[in-house]
């Protein structure tokens, strides 16, 4: 398959990169300039929809998966012109562009289109109700996607190991807790993380099987904030740094956040006939990433 990725160099588009690189032929997009040796993608900004519409030609394109989103929740609510220009308006192009050229499109959502305010396990059938700019805009770009039936969805949560300065969920909670701080973490707020490790490779597999259509590919069951840090200190057997249970308060946030962000993953489980990860599982896989990488910059 010749697969193009928007947002090659952030932490899911390079982990499908590295998950994909010997496997098929990969090639991407991005504005950010990242050095790995043996990796090469287009500095092209999405807006320029004629030049990704050119490449996407010239190098026969079969699949796109569309990373590339404003995904800083605060940031989409004190800007949301911007978050509708890159969320929306990119979005409805590119899934345009596909259409013409009958090229599959992938996009990846989130849980955030819920309102959290049910306790158990969303699943596809739910009624999205996004409380925030960040979480309307990524509905209105499912929509835009999903006008195509050959098209898929994948709404997720992830954490992993970054390219860029910037850290995920994961990789912050690690760093505070060996430089010794004290975390205050939500009790009142669940999610089903899932590592973008293994995303990376549930959106192959699903690609490999034609999937279409909108699924949550997210880890089994959910967890809560508080003691998804707990875990990860307990698996990553670290001494420093201290963990305490705190409750949410929307109102210190520029943005609101739902509660109850956990999904069901069943559909996608029994479409691919997979298991997917625990939350506590992912960890573990986690800690074995990050002793990799850390054994390997010894
Ligand atoms: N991370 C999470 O916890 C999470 C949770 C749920 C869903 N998701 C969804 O998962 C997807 C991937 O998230 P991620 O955390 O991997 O994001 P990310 O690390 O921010 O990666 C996105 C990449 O796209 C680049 N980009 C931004 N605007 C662009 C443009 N106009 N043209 C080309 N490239 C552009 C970004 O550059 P800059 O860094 O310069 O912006 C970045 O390198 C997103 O669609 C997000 O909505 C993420």
């Amino acid at each position: 398959m010749k697969i193009y990725i928007t947002g090659i160099a952030g932490l899911l588009g390079y982990s499908i990169y590295r998950c994909l690189k010997d496997r098929e032929e990969v090639d991407g997009f991005d504005i950010v300039e990242a050095e790995v040796p043996g990796m090469s993608y287009h500095h092209i900004s999405l807006f320029d929809t004629e030049a990704v519409e050119q490449e996407l030609i010239r190098g026969k394109a079969e699949v796109l998966i569309h990373t590339a989103a404003l995904v800083n929740v605060d940031e989409c609510e004190e800007h949301p012109k911007e978050a509708e220009k890159l969320n929306v308006w990119v979005t409805a192009q590119l899934a345009d562009m596909c259409q013409r050229h009958q090229i599959k499109m992938v996009y990846i959502s989130t849980d955030a289109v819920f309102d959290g305010e049910e306790e158990r396990l969303y699943t596809e059938e739910d009624k999205t109700n996004p409380v925030n700019v960040y979480g309307r805009t990524k509905r209105e770009g499912e929509i835009c996607v999903l006008r195509y039936p050959e098209n898929l969805v994948f709404r997720t949560n992830l954490y992993g190991i970054n390219l860029q300065k910037k850290q995920s969920f994961g990789e912050w909670i690690y760093q505070s807790l060996k430089e010794n701080k004290t975390l205050h973490m939500f009790t009142d707020i669940d999610f089903s993380p899932i590592l973008a490790e293994e995303l990376a490779e549930l959106i192959h597999k699903a690609c490999q099987n034609n999937l279409g259509g909108l699924y949550h590919a997210c880890g089994t069951g959910c967890i809560t904030k508080y003691a998804f840090a707990i875990k990860l200190k307990e698996i990553f057997g670290l001494k420093t740094g201290t963990i305490e249970a705190s409750v949410s308060d929307n109102g210190v946030l520029k943005a609101r956040r739902s509660k109850h962000m956990g999904m069901s993953n069943e559909k996608l489980r029994g479409e691919l006939q997979i298991e997917i990860s625990t939350p506590e599982e992912g960890i573990k896989r986690f800690y074995q990433q990050i002793k990799e990488g850390e054994s390997i910059g010894d």
